[in-house]
């Protein structure tokens, strides 16, 4: 059994398919002769020694395996591209996914102020502001054209409609923001757009290169990839309770000081009214953190939040299992479904 977890671990089985897509990036995809702008696009595809920077790349992780899972899987006929093509322009459907990862992060952490990303001082305290917002947009860019190349008007309006997601996620968080109280319904909106819709494209996206999918199985991909992201976004959500800034490699408790209610505010609210009104004032007053953080401990909001990942990833499991035959892959997309819920960082 232990050998068996070994063979079927999601980041030793894609490392073959994913140990090079940084240098891929940074070397083919987004260098410029202008040498501010090609380091600040490049900074977070340069790791340094101690492997900092790099990050879980878990959505090229993902891409590869279920493009692998396709393959492998004895109820997917075969394509009718050859599979060398196949696979190179998966793989870089991979790095796109990657680059537009890093173009939202990049302009995140100018919008949310973190000084911190990856271990590392965020790109906009290497860099400043405007360069940081400018590397960015240039990623999108490189990435848009990386992306017409694959000659793939379906692959171009799903991933197009991602970055349009992206934005749109962001704009319903400072909203949510505005207001303070958000429902527990619109707030797993928002993070489907903000993290679970570049998941779940992506995986859709990587079908649809193959061809010649069963439109079940495209479905699949697209689901596997959305809960994913949800359960993704809720175990993130929760790790702002419990993780420390060492632990994550950004600061801990970020959410609650930027006035967000996330998951575990929002089940505690449930039963602790008196929490609203802290929640539409941000948690602005002395006392309010505090208070949030006594009804979430009494009413085991940070479990319940991991609770309902779980549920997520179950719906993830279900999706990708009952739509593709048997391989080390297709398993290794099920262990990828249990890491999501079970990770610290
Ligand atoms: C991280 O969330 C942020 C995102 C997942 C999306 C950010 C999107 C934008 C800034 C819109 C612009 C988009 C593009 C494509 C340039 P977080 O702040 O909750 O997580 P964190 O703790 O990792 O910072
Ligand atoms: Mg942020
Ligand atoms: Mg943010």
């Amino acid at each position: 059994a232990r050998l068996n977890t070994l063979v079927n671990d999601p980041f030793q089985l894609s490392r073959p398919d994913v140990h090079d897509i940084s240098e891929t990036i940074g070397n083919d995809l987004v260098g410029t002769d202008h040498p501010v702008l090609n380091s600040a696009a490049r900074y977070f595809f340069t790791p340094n020694e101690d492997g900092k920077g790099k990050g879980k790349q878990v959505r090229p992780v993902m891409v590869m395996l279920i493009s692998r899972a396709m393959e492998d899987a004895a109820n997917v006929e075969k394509s009718h591209l050859p599979a060398a093509h196949v696979y190179k322009s998966q793989r870089r459907l991979a790095e796109i996914t990657e680059m537009i990862h890093t173009a939202s992060l990049f302009h995140d952490d100018v919008i949310d102020g973190a000084d911190t990303r990856r271990g590392q001082p965020a790109a906009h305290r290497e860099f400043g502001n405007k360069m940081a917002i400018l590397a960015g947009d240039y990623l999108l860019a490189r990435a848009s054209i990386c992306l017409a190349r694959l000659r793939n008007v379906d692959v171009v309006e799903c991933m197009s409609t991602v970055i349009e997601h992206l934005v749109r996620g962001e704009v319903l968080q400072i909203k949510d923001n505005r207001t303070g109280v958000a429902d527990m319904e619109g707030y797993l909106r928002k993070n489907f757009y903000k993290t679970a819709s570049l998941m779940a494209n992506s995986c859709k996206s990587a079908a649809l290169l193959r061809g010649n999918v069963s439109g079940e199985v495209v479905d699949a991909a697209y689901l596997y990839g959305k809960h994913i992201g949800v359960a993704f976004q809720l175990i993130d959500d929760a790790l702002d309770f419990e993780g420390s800034a060492a632990s994550l490699g950004k600061p801990a408790l970020a959410d609650l000081n930027a006035g967000l209610s996330t998951a575990p505010v929002l089940f505690a609210a449930e039963n602790h009214p008196e929490l609203v009104p802290a929640m539409a004032r941000k948690f602005k007053e002395q006392g309010d953190i505090q208070l949030a953080l006594k009804c979430i401990e009494e009413t085991e909001g940070v479990r319940r939040t991991k609770k309902l990942a779980a549920i997520h990833a179950e719906k993830a499991m279900d999706a990708i299992v009952s739509a593709l035959d048997p391989s080390p892959h297709r398993d290794s997309l099920v262990h990828l479904a249990c890491r999501v819920v079970d990770r610290s960082r």
